[in-house]
């Protein structure tokens, strides 16, 4: 653990009485987090499972369930650099989170990304690449989203939140797939959603579709 990440753990669970009082902020204690997350540890610890939290906080959770994956990814693929940074992308795009407050969804994406360059810097140290700092800063941006979960969108811009399905392709391939959450959740819009062409599209189809990237050139250009 870093020393920002053991400040937090020594945080208290409450920012302010106001945002207990308007958003039901308490934050889960470390021990409780842990509890919880045994209970699923199988899957705390497949390195490609899916977790979304639709109220997320600063990432008490979320950052528990990537330093398990990434402690596996070290035991498995520590001794192969590029093996390990593939399946470190994969542990990091298959974690998402959702915020109504913009400062914790933006606190929640930065201590993720700690998490990654800790243990990237210390096992790679020097020959640790950029470009696989900035896909997984581009793979936080999408993954860790301000938004209300209660009505499905932006609380400033009102744009419905969108999320980014993440899938390896021959290895070293990423295939994305962009979902409008409401959709997800809401399976009574199935045929009332709208593709790229303007077609009606069944409630798994992907509102946007994207061509296969390297998973070192995510974040490169605007077109992935
Ligand atoms: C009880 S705290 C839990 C935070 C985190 N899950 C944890 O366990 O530490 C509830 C969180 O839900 C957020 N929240 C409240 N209403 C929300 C909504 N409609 N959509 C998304 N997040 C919401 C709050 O900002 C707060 O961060």
């Amino acid at each position: 653990m870093n020393g920002a990440e053991e400040e937090k753990k020594e945080n208290k669970q409450v920012k302010s009485k106001k945002r207990v009082a308007d958003h039901g902020e308490v934050f889960t204690a470390d021990r409780e987090v842990n509890a919880m997350l045994d209970l699923v540890k199988q899957e705390t610890e497949r390195i490609d499972s899916r977790f979304l939290e639709p109220a997320c906080g600063d990432g008490n959770f979320l950052t528990e369930v990537l330093r398990r994956k990434l402690a596996v990814v070290d035991s498995r693929y520590g001794k192969s650099q590029l093996e390990w940074e593939r399946y470190a992308v994969i542990a990091v795009s298959s974690i998402y989170g959702v915020d109504i407050l913009e400062d914790n969804a933006n606190e929640c994406r930065k201590r993720l990304f700690n998490i990654f360059n800790e243990r990237y810097t210390t096992l790679f140290s020097v020959k640790c690449k950029e470009e696989c700092f900035r896909t997984v800063k581009f793979l936080l941006s999408r993954n860790i989203l301000w938004g209300d979960a209660l009505d499905f969108t932006n609380p400033e811009t009102k744009k419905p939140i969108v999320f980014s399905e993440w899938s390896p392709v021959n290895g070293t391939m990423l295939k994305r797939r962009d979902y409008i959450f409401r959709f997800l959740v809401e399976k009574t819009h199935q045929f009332t959603l709208f593709n790229d062409e303007g077609e009606p599209a069944a409630i798994d189809e992907p509102v946007k579709d994207f061509p296969l990237v390297h998973f070192l050139k995510l974040g490169e250009d605007d077109a992935n």
